[in-house]
């Protein structure tokens, strides 16, 4: 019988780091993975680059049943902290945009940077190496490996991720730990997706595929303004992952394709300084030439200016600047970028991560109720998260 301070399941982005706390306080660790390579989610993310962090991460930027708990975790390691462990190992980054830090070389400088930091804190890595059993013992716990190996630990860190992308490995198996150790769990869905069109709508806007605008996109009163992209099964592009988080199936989500323009003022204007001028030729002054043509046709608009009412001026500045459908669905868990929902909050003591009533079990990272936006502030969650179990386990 193998015997380690800590345990922590999966050598992702949390996992890694509460292991390295974990280990640099004396402990001995042991992470285990299923997977073949540790962090191939980092490997992958942000388009082989890794967004790493936000620099503007705030409470408001999660989603979840309980708003607050993210709060103590993310005040404890902030994107400074994480920024000055990027440094340390000499990894160029830039901001992209809206305070997402970037690797200026590759994602996998970040995963490079986590294992060293592991050896260095003597953390063992066992890949290929699943969970067969788990069970509550006196001081801790013992679990069957897939390799045959039982384990005992004082502290089990489940640090096994979401359901999103099951192709790289995502199994939800951290949800089944959490029921039968009976801590309660938050219902999930897929976040940060792109959104579905029902067949009718489709066939419709399938020549626009492809097609990439600027835009506002809410959802009640929250709104997002970034990239919108038309796809051939429906929408993406960052607005509308953001929004997807918001989404619920049956609700209305609303589009402002031309922001900071006020399509009916403009298409007045044009009527006066340009009669003449093709409805879809004028529309295309503030919208991608392929959208301008399908809106002007949808209409009914397919003439001069000059020949349109006020009243067609009206339907198409709507179409503009309030396009206003329901989405049929998401593309799901196979495309998500993260999982909403998970292992109830309320079970969790905030400041370590620690299951309530269950002692020296912790669960970090995705697996948590908690969601960030788009923009580097999931990885920051994995990583607040994890350090803050990292200090306690
Ligand atoms: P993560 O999923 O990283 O790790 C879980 C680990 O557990 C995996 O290594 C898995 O193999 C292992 N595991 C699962 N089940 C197991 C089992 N039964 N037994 C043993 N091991 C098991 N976020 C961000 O902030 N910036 C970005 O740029 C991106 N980009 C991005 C792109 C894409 C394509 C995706 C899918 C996601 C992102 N994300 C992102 C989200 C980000 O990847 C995600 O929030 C973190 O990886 C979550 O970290 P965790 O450590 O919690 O889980």
């Amino acid at each position: 019988m193998e015997q380690f301070d800590v345990l922590v399941i999966g050598a992702g982005a949390a996992g890694m780091m509460c292991a390295i706390e974990a280990g640099k306080r004396g402990r001995s660790v042991l992470v285990v993975d299923h997977a073949k390579a540790p962090g191939e989610k980092i490997r992958i993310s942000g388009g082989g680059r890794c967004n790493f962090t936000n620099i503007h991460t705030a409470p408001a930027n999660f989603l979840s049943a309980n708003p607050k708990f993210c709060v103590s975790a993310l005040r404890r390691y902030t994107p400074k902290d994480f920024i000055s462990l990027v440094q340390k190992h000499a990894i160029a980054f830039h901001e992209k945009t809206l305070g997402q830090l970037f690797c200026d070389g590759s994602a996998k400088q970040i995963v490079t940077m986590l294992l060293t930091e592991m050896e260095a804190a003597r953390c063992e890595l066992r890949l290929e190496t699943g969970v067969d059993r788990i069970a509550r013992i006196d001081g801790g716990f013992e679990l069957a490996l897939s390799s045959g190996a039982n384990v005992r630990c004082q502290s089990l860190v489940v640090a096994c991720g979401g359901k999103s992308i099951p192709k790289m490995g995502a199994t939800g198996f951290g949800y089944e730990i959490a029921r039968q150790l009976r801590v309660g769990l938050v219902e999930t869905r897929p976040a940060l997706v792109p959104l579905t069109f029902e067949v009718r709508a489709l066939e419709r806007l399938v020549p626009l595929s492809g097609v990439a605008l600027d835009a506002v996109v809410a959802h009640g009163k929250t709104k997002f303004q970034e990239g919108m992209l038309f796809t051939h099964r429906g929408l993406s592009g960052p607005s509308i992952l953001q929004i997807s988080s918001y989404w619920r199936e049956g609700d209305e989500i609303r589009v402002d394709m031309a922001p900071g323009v006020d399509a009916l003022a403009a298409l007045k204007a044009a009527r006066t300084a340009t009669p003449k001028r093709a409805v879809s030729t004028v529309m295309a002054s503030f919208l991608p030439q392929r959208v301008a043509q399908i809106v002007s046709d949808d209409e009914g608009a397919q003439g001069n200016i000059a020949d349109c009412s006020d009243k067609v001026l009206g339907r198409l500045a709507a179409a503009v600047n309030a396009w206003t459908f329901k989405p049929v669905g998401s593309e799901g868990y196979r495309t998500a970028e993260v999982t909403l929902g998970g292992v109830d909050t309320n079970d969790l003591d905030s400041r370590t991560m620690q299951a309530k009533d269950v002692p020296g079990l912790y669960f970090i990272g995705e697996v948590v109720d908690v969601t960030g936006w788009l923009g580097g502030f999931n990885f920051q969650w994995a990583w607040a998260s994890g350090w803050s179990a990292g200090q306690a386990v």
